[in-house]
């Protein structure tokens, strides 16, 4: 909030969730069902040569290797998110942060 930027060794979870528009009363509109992953990503700038890498938890496991470059999550999250590899365009509340300090890209 103060800087506009994420501070090394930050962390996000990405938890990914099936959705349907079958079983609501409403008759627009998705809703949440089960959990098919869990992602990370984490900014070591010491540890990884790019700044940032990316995990992904299979079926529960409480361990992970960084993704290799081939996976291509470092890439899109470089060339698409609008501030230091994170997706601030579709997060409204941090985009208006990351507008006023001038963090953002692209
Ligand atoms: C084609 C582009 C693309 C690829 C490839 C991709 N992502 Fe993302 N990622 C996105 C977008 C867009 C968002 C923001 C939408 C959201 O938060 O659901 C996002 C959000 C995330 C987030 C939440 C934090 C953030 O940066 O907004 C994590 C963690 C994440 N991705 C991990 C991964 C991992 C791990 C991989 C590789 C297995 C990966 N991503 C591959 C586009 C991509």
């Amino acid at each position: 909030m103060r800087t506009g930027k994420w501070p090394d060794r930050t962390m996000f979870v990405l938890e990914l969730r099936a959705s349907s528009d079958q079983g609501s009363i409403l008759e627009s509109g998705r809703f949440q069902k089960e959990v098919v992953g869990i992602e990370a990503s984490v900014k070591d700038e010491r540890r990884f040569p790019e700044k940032w890498a990316y995990f992904g938890f299979e079926g529960g496991s409480n361990e992970a290797a960084p993704f290799p470059k081939s996976a291509g999550c470092l890439s899109c999250h470089q060339q698409h998110a609008a501030v230091d590899n994170t997706f601030v365009q579709f997060y409204p509340t941090l985009l208006e942060v990351a507008t006023r300090m001038r963090t953002i890209t692209r």
